[in-house]
């Protein structure tokens, strides 16, 4: 009999349940009634509190399209991992270890993103056999190319950019389109170019608010009664990438703007005499039904992740490298970030068709 615990967690995406399904689906087909699969609930919160359930083999039908995750999740920062909870009087390590043996589990599949990845590093490290599969709609999760979730929020970031290219032509506007990405601008990069954005700004390269205002002024010139600027949430000034980390959390907060999209229309507004418009699509971009692409990926990825637990080599993540499925350990993954190169062949092709980076 295989014993496996799942847990999705961190912010949610598309094809979390399709990933999940997938999972579960290889192992029955592969085992039969020699496999117990636990639910883990919302998150390593779910195994830290003994919060989980077995689940039924009907548990993991029907949900292929379906948003979220069916576990629930939740964000249990890696950097307090080891801090007891006073309040509860738990040491969240030890509590997981002892809930892990409590299900007499043979692995630990964990579905998430880069600090999830942190901590299911740490429980191999502390001798869980863990099995991982990349989600965000980030794409920042260094040993793959492409994490689940992303595709899907690449589409509809587009078609929100699509939608505002009509409003912003008719009423002849600039309209600043703010897309999820605090530190990597993957999304906003493939969003932008995919919806024609005439700027994309992304934290890998700081922008300069006059050479966005040249490119508004510039398209004035040439007829063009509009401009679409897709800007990352990360989106950073020269400036404000020259301050220390402390400096500029202090200097962001002091202006008080919800996001950095309003910030730039307030600075666009000083340079150019057109109406600026900001639009956020915010935790849209991660809601609803996983695409095509993102459901083939999930049931790859899970099929993978299954192998393995069948293989019992664990401490791996399932990562897409040269458009193959592969094992990478969770040791090489943990604690890196898979950033925009700036040099890089996409935003070389973005700028050699026009696109300005704002810098
Ligand atoms: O990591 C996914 C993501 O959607 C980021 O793009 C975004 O910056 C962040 O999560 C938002 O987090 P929350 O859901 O906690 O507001």
């Amino acid at each position: 009999m295989k014993r496996v615990g799942i847990l999705t967690s961190g912010g949610d995406c598309q094809g979390l349940n399709a990933a999940i399904r997938a999972v579960a689906k290889a192992l029955y087909e592969a085992l039969g009634d020699d496999v117990e699969i636990y639910g883990i609930k919302n998150g390593y919160g779910g195994l830290i509190y003994g919060d989980y359930q077995k689940m039924k083999k009907n548990n993991f039908s029907g949900i292929l399209t379906i948003g979220g995750t069916i576990l629930g999740t939740s964000r249990q920062p890696f950097k307090q991992m080891r801090v007891i909870d006073e309040k509860n009087g738990i040491d969240k390590v030890k509590a997981m270890k002892e809930n892990y043996k409590k299900m007499g589990l043979d692995c630990l599949v964990v579905l998430g993103g880069n600090g999830t990845h942190k901590s299911a590093n740490m429980l191999s490290q502390e001798g869980l056999n863990v099995v991982s599969l990349p989600k965000t709609i980030d794409n920042d999760i260094y040993g793959t190319e492409m994490t689940f979730g992303f595709q899907s929020a690449c589409d509809i970031a587009t078609e929100v950019i699509d939608c505002i290219h009509s409003t912003a032509t008719s009423h002849r506007r600039v309209f600043i389109v703010e897309v999820m990405g605090h530190k990597v601008g993957w999304l906003n990069l493939h969003a932008g170019i995919a919806g024609g954005a005439d700027v994309i700004l992304i934290p890998e390269i700081p922008y300069d608010v006059e050479k966005v205002a040249e490119v508004i002024t510039r398209r004035e010139a040439q007829g063009k009664g509009f401009t679409i600027i897709a800007a990352a949430e990360g989106a950073i000034s020269k400036e404000e990438a020259a301050m220390k980390k402390k400096e500029f959390k202090a200097h962001r907060a002091s202006l008080g703007y919800p996001s950095v999209a309003y910030k730039l229309a307030d600075d666009l507004r000083e340079q150019t005499h057109y109406e600026i418009r900001v639009a956020v699509p915010g935790h849209f971009q991660r809601g609803g039904s996983p695409c095509a692409y993102d459901r083939v990926l999930c049931t790859r990825l899970g099929a993978a992740a299954a192998k393995l637990i069948l293989e019992e080599n664990y401490g791996n993540m399932v990562a897409v490298q040269s458009g193959m499925i592969v094992p990478v350990p969770l040791s090489v993954v943990a604690g890196k970030l898979k950033t925009v190169p700036v040099d890089g062949e996409l935003v070389r092709s973005a700028r050699d068709i026009g696109i300005s980076f704002g810098d």
